[in-house]
């Protein structure tokens, strides 16, 4: 009896620690304020776009959430005031998977908000369909939106720099691969639907956020306009919203325990748009708020600017 006590409370201390430790992860250590400062957080209405937001207007940034959905949004706006105790933040309409407006946004945007000081791409999508320009879904919202909307706002960022942009990516981008001839063709990085599939693709996606960082540095080169790429951790999130059900009842019991929850989840975002010092390191990738080296396909300057061109192309910009 004694003994098996004993095993058990080993048991739930390691378990304790394992969360309070690995699980949890490093912290974003910046005491930075952010008062006169703007910021951009796509897909800002959930998850951890949600947290950012809110960590990022208690610094007294003005935060400009935003989201597609003008319902979710507005709900978000009160909760990320009332949680911040800010009444800068802004809800603006945008949704990454419709050129338009994306481009509605930018005009809007640069009309009505005189600086650009943190743009963090963050909204992403992790399901297979198409968007309303025929874009493969993920690669859609993922990349081609966010691309446009980097673009757009380039020169309201070098402006106000020293200025930063963060793009968030996954550590699955290590699995993906770009396939030009798909692309080309489909305009899409897959077509499949099965389970395999569609995280195939997802990966793809993110690897297309990492090589658009590396590139997006080099261009920025003589600026102070800095890029950063991140794996944020695995987080409990309404990412896998459409996943079966079937799936969530396995996933469950590993999401639970295994898992970040959004304040955890922001933590390497929040250090990349803020923590002194690591401007030499722009165009690199992060995770547990620490900069990662990454397999060379994730730096293969010609593959970025292969995609960086074709991009320009599908979004009308060249
Ligand atoms: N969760 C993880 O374990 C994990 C791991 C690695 C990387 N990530 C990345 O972290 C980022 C945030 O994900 P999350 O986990 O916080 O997921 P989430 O809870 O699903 O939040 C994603 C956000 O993106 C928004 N979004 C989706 N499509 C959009 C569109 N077309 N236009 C504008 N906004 C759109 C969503 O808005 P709606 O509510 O309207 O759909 C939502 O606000 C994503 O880029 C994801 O790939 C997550
Ligand atoms: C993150 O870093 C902390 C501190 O260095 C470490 O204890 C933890 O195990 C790391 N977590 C992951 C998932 O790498
Ligand atoms: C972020 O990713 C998008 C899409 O992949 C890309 O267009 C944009 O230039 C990237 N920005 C940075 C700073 O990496
Ligand atoms: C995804 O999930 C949302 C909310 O649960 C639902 O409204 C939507 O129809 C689903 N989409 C697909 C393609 O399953």
């Amino acid at each position: 009896m004694f003994i098996a006590l004993l095993v058990l409370g080993v048991v739930v201390g390691a378990a304790y620690i394992y969360r309070q430790v690995v699980v949890k992860g490093k912290q974003c250590t910046s005491k930075a304020k952010l008062n006169g400062k703007t910021v951009i957080v796509t897909g800002s209405n959930t998850g951890i776009g949600k947290t950012t937001a809110i960590d990022l207007a208690k610094r007294g940034a003005r935060v400009i959430l935003a989201c597609r959905s003008r319902q979710r949004g507005e709900a978000a706006l009160a909760d990320v005031k009332r949680e911040s105790g800010s009444n800068q933040v802004v809800f603006m309409q945008l949704d990454l998977g419709n050129l338009k407006s994306v481009r509605s946004f930018a005009e809007n945007y640069l009309r009505s908000e005189p600086r650009l000081d943190i743009l963090i791409n963050n909204a992403g999508i992790y399901m297979q369909g198409r968007t309303e320009d025929g874009f493969g879904m993920m690669f859609g919202i993922n990349h081609v939106g966010h691309f446009l909307l980097t673009n757009l706002l380039l020169d309201r960022l070098k402006e106000c720099q020293p200025s930063r942009v963060v793009n968030v990516s996954s550590l699955a981008h290590n699995f993906g691969k770009i396939d030009f001839e798909c692309l080309t063709n489909h305009r899409a990085l897959g077509l499949g639907t099965s389970f395999l599939e569609v995280l195939q693709i997802y990966s793809d996606s993110k690897l297309c956020n990492v090589l658009f960082t590396h590139e997006l540095a080099k261009r920025l080169q003589g600026t102070k306009v800095t890029c950063y790429s991140l794996h944020p951790g695995a987080i409990n999130s309404e990412l896998a919203r459409n996943a079966s059900t079937l799936t969530h009842i396995i996933m469950k019991p590993i999401t639970t325990f295994f898992f970040k929850n959004t304040v955890q989840g922001c933590q390497t975002t929040l250090h990349c748009a803020l923590q002194e010092g690591i401007e030499p390191l722009s165009g690199r990738y992060f995770s547990n708020c620490t900069v990662r080296e990454v397999y060379s396909k994730a730096k293969d300057d010609g593959a970025a600017k292969k995609l960086w061109e074709i991009t320009e192309r599908m979004c009308g910009l060249a």
